[in-house]
């Protein structure tokens, strides 16, 4: 079972482009891993307890639920606006998420791990966590509000767990990825760990723990249970063990230690295994400074669907951005590449071999060459493309797509088929370019799952990308030849600068 999951987004705020890469990315490697044929669960969702939503509703004049009900719906209609295919959308304030979170604090509390303190401290609502008067003044810089907070909590004893963890990323080389977070958490770790407050009495937007109802259980540990409500943990679900084993988290950078340090010692506290990996990415800039509500520079997707389209939208911002280190974004880089890749590289290769079909076969697509200068091409494009999709690394896959392309429209130019007189030679160098095309609209469905069903429907071909099994469908040679090639307007119009 191929599970992944996107962070459950916070109902304080707008949609912006950076939720929209995590989840974009989430939805690719879903769309590949189908593709491969495996069972695929792909889940999103909103966070929409704690003190930060309880303050955004405030301030809006409404209830936290209304808020909540507010701003679930965005994410749904942005996830919506991008052909986000995921299977489920949590939210935190669905009865079968209590059920969940009940039962896994429960479980750590039966283990003796959950005891009854006070805190006395700082408190970053932004965050919603607890931080050090040395963490404080740079918060602040940022514009996010620390308070000093003092009241009797519940705490989880992560410092029990500090072998536990160790002996676990030991055992477990690829848990968190890529390798500087690995070495990122483990130090945090190493430095040793403080039980965390899980439960506060100052605010009622929340889960009741089940043994002190005075209490509502803190946000991460409420946020990061949604994971295991919806893989059916606690609900009697007889597949949820699988479901479970198959867990892959992808994460930014911001909440590594949720999920790479306290939520590994959560579940092995509950006698729940800790996923599979923990994939984490780095910040989308603008103007080199990450997006923020307070300092107003947050896109909001549709703006640039606008422009792009969904299928340019999708492209970039998985094709531009490497997954790990933090990239800058900028409008001009994103027109750049969309007249380079998609409406020069793509949406030539479509163009040209759909007219000299036209012109110089009648409109029918012949099969290609078995033994096609292409095929070794081919062949490498796929093996790449796997190998990257496996680790992650969307950027290299579609790396792979578009050298394949490039090659494609190299070939083409080499032979000069639109030169030729109707007959075997032309055919033959047609047929591998519109093997190529077939290829290219499988590779690239992941990330342009509009434009590759476009291709695949302009090839003559039955069905859509989406059908098909890989890696069989991937071998070369199998566009059969003999169907209508249909030219079409351009698949990506040139976007002037
Ligand atoms: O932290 N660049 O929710 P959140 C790239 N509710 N990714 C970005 C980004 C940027 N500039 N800004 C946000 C929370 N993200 C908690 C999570 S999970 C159990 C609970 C993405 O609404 C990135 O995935 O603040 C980041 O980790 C997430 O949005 C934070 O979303
Ligand atoms: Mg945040």
């Amino acid at each position: 079972m191929f599970y992944v999951t996107t962070p459950i987004y916070y109902v304080n705020d707008e949609p912006h482009i950076g939720h929209a890469y995590t989840t974009l990315t989430a939805d690719a490697l879903a769309r590949w891993h189908r593709l491969l044929g495996e069972e695929t669960l792909f889940l999103t969702g909103t966070d929409e307890h704690g003190l930060k939503v309880q303050r955004a509703a405030a301030a809006n004049g409404i209830t936290p639920q209304e808020q909540a009900d507010r701003f679930a719906v965005r994410f749904v209609e942005a996830w919506r606006g991008l052909g986000i295919s995921h299977d489920d959308f949590i939210r935190t304030t669905e009865p079968r998420h209590h059920r969940a979170v009940q039962r896994l604090l429960q479980a750590c509390y039966d283990r003796g791990d959950i005891e009854l303190g006070r805190y006395e401290g700082l408190y970053s609502v932004a965050d919603e966590a607890y931080v050090t008067a040395d963490e404080a003044p740079e918060l602040e810089r940022q514009g996010r509000q620390v308070i000093r907070m003092e009241e009797e909590n519940y705490f989880f004893r992560l410092s029990r767990y500090e072998q536990a963890l160790l002996d676990w990323y030991e055992a477990h080389p690829g848990f968190v990825q890529p390798e500087i977070r690995r070495n990122e958490a483990v130090g945090f770790i190493r430095q040793g760990l403080k039980d965390f407050s899980i439960s506060r009495t100052s605010i009622d937007w929340g889960i009741p723990l089940p043994w002190d109802q005075r209490h509502v259980t803190y946000v991460w540990f409420d946020a990061l249970t949604n994971y295991l409500t919806a893989a059916g943990y606690g609900s009697g679900d007889p597949a949820f063990p699988v479901r479970w084993a198959g867990a892959r988290h992808l994460i930014g950078k911001d909440i590594l230690r949720f999920h790479c340090v306290y939520w590994p010692a959560m579940l092995l506290s509950a006698g729940l295994e800790p996923p599979q990996a923990v994939h984490v990415h780095g910040f989308l800039l603008v103007g080199g400074e990450k997006m923020s509500k307070t300092r107003l520079n947050q896109i909001a997707p549709a703006s640039l669907v606008e422009t792009f389209g969904v299928d340019g939208f999708r492209y970039h911002f998985l094709a531009d951005q490497r997954f790990g280190p933090d990239g800058e974004f900028t409008f001009e880089g994103m027109v750049a590449r969309y007249n380079a890749d998609l409406a020069n590289n793509l949406g030539n290769l479509m163009a040209r071999v759909a007219a000299v079909v036209a012109s110089k076969c009648g409109g029918m697509g012949p099969a290609p060459s078995p033994r096609s200068p292409l095929a070794e091409a081919a062949a490498r494009a796929y093996e790449e493309a796997a190998a990257a999709w496996g680790r992650v690394a969307p950027s290299e896959a579609l790396e792979a797509a578009w050298r394949l392309i490039r090659e494609a429209n190299a070939y083409l130019e080499a032979n000069e088929p639109w030169k030729m007189e109707p007959g075997r030679q032309v055919e033959a160098v047609l047929g591998d370019a519109l093997e190529v095309l077939r290829l290219v609209a499988l590779l690239a469905s992941p990330a342009v799952p509009g434009a590759a069903a476009e291709v695949w429907s302009r090839l003559g071909l039955a069905g859509a990308p989406e059908e098909q099994r890989l890696p069989a469908a991937a071998a070369w040679g199998g566009y059969p030849g003999g169907l209508p090639v249909r030219k079409g307007p351009p698949l990506f119009p040139r976007l002037s600068a």
